[in-house]
């Protein structure tokens, strides 16, 4: 298959354009790098540096392979609940006409599948946990606000008198492992502690702690993307990427601290006022990601926290 993945320069993307060029297929990466790395670009894939808000660099991308692009997984965007506070007219831009241009790009060249990156954001703070789908999305940042609107985008674009693709939104709760960032403070809360346990910093947690999170494998989110790739779903739907389960800040920290060596009864670690756009607590239920794409997440927290401390040992 003939894949445009936007994004894959940075955490997430990359380990989806991994797969598919692991397995044979054509890739074309567009990223702008603005935070991402070009050596996370797998080889075999053909990269533009451009950003997807550009008609010109998205016609160079659906133009870059030996045919036309079948399917597009878009990811590209800002990815900061937190930084979208300080900067909502960019998060709007970059999130929600980028994802325009996107659909514009593939109703040009005539892609029949797009995969969205959407976020557990879109709910704010849910009605009852397990989260599932068709409950009411009610953002309580401006990222939430921007991923819910560009996915509905998407949905929309699926309608035979819009644009007939073929298309799958996948919110994603907290995904994490190899490649996330270990420098940035706005982005991947698991990151950021191994970052800092791994340089001898305090650890900062916002709010008491208490707070939880369905943290996600990010090879099992991979599989999910590339599952739908493979066979999309018959109606264009919103997916739940998550585990089920529910993990709070407080045992966050102290795994990583654990897992790197530490002792997370000495640890130095403080407590701040809380940020705004924080959800309380989440939890995915994943059975309709199971019953249309057929995708279930195999790495337990305790491996995927393993693998993630062990990549992050040699990174820092
Ligand atoms: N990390 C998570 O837990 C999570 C959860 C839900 C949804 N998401 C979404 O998944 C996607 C990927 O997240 P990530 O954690 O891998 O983030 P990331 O920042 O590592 O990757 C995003 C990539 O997009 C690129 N990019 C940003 N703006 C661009 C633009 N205008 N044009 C072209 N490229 C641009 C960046 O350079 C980067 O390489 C994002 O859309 C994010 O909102 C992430």
């Amino acid at each position: 298959m003939r894949v445009l993945v936007t994004g894959a320069a940075g955490f997430i993307a990359s380990h989806i354009a991994d797969v598919l060029v692991g397995r044979g297929d054509e890739v074309v990466v567009l990223d702008d790098l603005s935070n991402g790395v070009v050596t996370n670009i797998p080889e075999g894939a053909a990269f533009i540096e451009g950003d997807v808000r550009d008609p010109a660099a998205v016609d160079r991308a659906f133009t870059a392979l030996a045919g036309p692009i079948e399917g597009v997984c878009h990811l590209a965007g800002q990815a900061s609940t937190f930084k979208s506070f300080d900067e909502p007219a960019w998060d709007m831009d970059v999130n929600g006409v980028g994802t325009a241009r996107m659909l514009e790009g593939a109703r040009r060249h005539g892609a029949k599948t797009f995969l969205y990156a959407s976020s557990m954001t879109a709910y704010g703070h849910p009605e009852r946990l397990p989260v599932t789908e068709d409950q009411r999305c009610a953002p309580v940042s401006y990222y939430g606000i921007t991923k819910w609107a560009a996915e509905q985008a998407v949905l929309i674009s699926s309608k035979p008198e819009a644009m007939n693709l073929k298309a799958a939104c996948f919110r994603m709760f907290n995904v994490y492992g190899p490649r996330q960032s270990l420098t940035n403070p706005y982005q991947g809360v698991l990151g950021i502690f191994l970052g800092n346990v791994l340089r001898d910093e305090p650890i900062r947690i916002f709010g008491d702690g208490e707070q939880s999170r369905d943290f996600v494998y990010v090879g099992d989110v991979a599989a999910a993307w590339v599952a739908a790739l493979d066979g999309p779903p018959d109606e264009a739907a919103a997916l739940n990427i998550g585990t089920a389960t529910q993990t709070s800040i407080n045992e966050l920290w102290r795994a990583a601290v654990t897992a790197c060596g530490r002792d997370p009864e000495t640890y130095p670690v403080s407590y701040e006022e809380t940020r705004p756009g924080d959800q309380r607590h989440m939890r995915a239920n994943i059975d309709k990601a199971c019953a249309t794409i057929g995708w279930e997440p195999q790495v337990s927290f305790a491996e995927g926290m393993k693998r993630t401390a062990d990549w992050a040992r040699g990174a820092v």
